[in-house]
C-alpha cells in the first residue's frame, strides 16, 4: 500500500512524539513492504516564526495533497500576548477547517497496567473504554459573530450549529457504536441551550436509523460527574465542540494520563490525527514527554486512513505489552504500584518508542511465522 503523510511536528513536545510514532509506520512500512512516505511540514510557532503565519499555503496545500495529515501538538508561551486568530492554536483551527473532518474521535481506555495511575480507584476505573465522538467544525469555536470590544468592555462568542451538522456527526457515533457495545451517550445543555435543544433533537430522529443501538440523553454537568463515577457505563459518547473538549480532558483520569490519549479527525477531505495532548512546553527537550498518544494516533491513522486495522491492532497490543512489563515515562510513573505489579522502569521518550518498536517487531514475527506454518 501507498501512503503519503503529512507531518505537522509542530511545537513544545511536539516533535518528540510525532518522531517516534513515524518510527512506528516506518516499522510497520518495512514489515508489511508498505510504501509510506513522510513529508514534514510547519504548523503552529515554528510556523509563525519560520513565516509570519500560524498555517503557510504551503502546509495547507500540501496536506490537502496527502492521504492523510500526523499532526503533534502546537502552542508556545512566546506567543501568550497575541489575539487568538494570530496564536499557534489559530493554525490549528484552520487546518481543522480547511481538512474539513467533523467527527473527532477520542477513545478513553483504562489499561490494567496503568490502574494505580488513575486518582480513581482501580474497581471505578476497571472495564472502562469509551470512545468520544467530538464535533470538531462547529459551536463556539467557529460560530459568529465573535468579538471582544475593546471600547464597551464586552465579548461574544456564538454556539451555533445546523441540523445537517448535528445529523452527520451524530451518524458517525451510531456508526461506530453499532461496531462496539451498542450505547450512544449525547450530551448537551437542553435545559437551558436552543441549540442543544436542537442537537437533542437532531440526535433522536437520526437514533431512528439505528434500532439495536441505545440513545441516552445527559446534560453536560452531570455527564462530567457521572464519567468519574461509572465510567465503564459509557461507550460511545456524542459531543458537540466545547463539550468534548472539555470531557475528553476530564477523561484522561480514567486513564491516568492525557500524554496516553490518541484521537482521529474523520469525515473530511482527508482524516487529522493528533495526540490529545498539548505542547507542554515545560517538559520539551527534557526526554520526559510520553510518546504513547502519538504512536496510539498512529494506530487510528492506519485504522481509518488505510484500512491497516491488523497493523493498528498490533501497535496498540505492543502498547500494552511494554506497559504490562512495568515501563512508564515519567506522566505515568507516578502512581502506587500495586503489590503484583512488576517493576516499574522510568524510561524517556525515545527508549518509549524503542521498547514500542521491538514489541510491534516480535508480534509480527510471529504473526508472519504462524501464517508460514
Ligand atoms: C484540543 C486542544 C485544542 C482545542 C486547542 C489547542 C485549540 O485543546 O485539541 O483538545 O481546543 O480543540
Ligand atoms: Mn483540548
Amino acid at each position: 500500500m501507498k501512503l503519503k503523510i503529512a507531518i505537522l511536528a509542530g511545537d513544545g513536545i511536539g516533535p518528540e512524539v510525532t518522531n517516534e510514532a513515524v518510527n512506528i509506520l516506518r516499522a510497520v512500512a518495512e514489515f508489511g513492504g508498505h510504501d509510506f512516505s513522510f513529508v514534514p511540514l510547519l504548523l503552529g510557532g515554528v510556523a509563525i516564526t519560520a513565516t509570519g503565519s500560524p498555517l503557510p499555503t504551503a502546509t495547507l496545500d500540501a496536506c490537502l495533497e496527502s492521504d492523510a495529515v500526523l499532526l503533534g501538538a502546537v502552542g508556545d508561551k512566546k506567543f501568550d500576548a497575541l489575539s487568538p486568530d494570530k496564536r499557534p492554536e489559530a493554525g490549528l483551527l484552520q487546518i481543522r477547517h480547511a481538512l474539513g473532518g467533523f467527527a473527532n474521535l477520542r477513545p478513553s481506555i483504562a489499561y490494567p497496567a496503568l490502574s494505580a495511575n488513575s486518582p480513581l480507584r482501580p474497581e471505578v476505573t476497571e472495564g472502562a473504554d469509551i470512545l468520544f465522538v467530538r464535533e470538531l467544525l462547529g459551536g463556539l469555536y467557529f460560530g459568529s459573530p465573535r468579538e471582544w470590544n475593546k471600547s464597551t468592555g464586552e465579548a461574544w462568542n456564538t454556539m451555533r450549529y445546523t441540523k445537517a451538522e448535528v445529523a452527520r456527526v451524530a451518524k458517525v457515533a451510531f456508526e461506530l457504536a453499532s461496531k462496539r457495545r451498542k450505547k450512544v451517550t449525547s450530551v448537551d445543555k437542553a435545559n437551558v441551550l436552543e441549540v442543544s435543544q436542537l442537537w437533542r433533537a437532531t440526535v433522536t430522529e437520526v437514533a431512528k436509523d439505528y434500532p439495536d443501538v441505545t440513545l441516552e440523553h445527559q446534560l453536560v454537568d452531570s455527564m462530567a460527574m457521572h464519567l468519574m463515577n461509572i465510567p465503564r457505563n459509557f461507550d460511545v459518547v456524542l459531543t458537540e465542540n466545547l463539550f468534548g473538549d472539555i470531557l475528553s480532558d476530564e477523561a484522561s483520569i480514567i486513564t491516568g494520563s492525557l500524554g496516553m490519549l490518541p484521537s482521529a479527525t474523520i469525515g473530511g477531505a482527508v482524516n487529522l490525527f493528533e495526540p490529545v495532548h498539548g505542547s507542554a512546553p515545560d517538559i520539551a527537550g527534557t526526554g520526559k514527554a510520553n510518546p504513547l498518544g502519538a504512536i496510539l494516533t498512529a494506530a487510528m491513522l492506519l485504522r481509518h486512513s488505510a484500512n491497516l486495522e491488523q497493523d493498528a491492532a498490533a501497535i496498540e497490543a505492543a502498547v500494552r505489552t511494554v506497559l504490562a512489563d512495568g515501563n512508564r515515562t515519567a506522566d505515568i510513573a507516578r502512581g502506587n504500584v500495586p503489590d503484583k505489579s512488576p517493576a516499574q522502569h522510568l524510561v524517556s521518550t525515545t527508549e518509549m518508542g524503542k521498547l514500542v518498536h521491538q514489541a510491534l517487531a516480535q508480534s509480527i514475527d510471529q504473526r508472519q511465522s504462524m501464517h508460514a506454518v
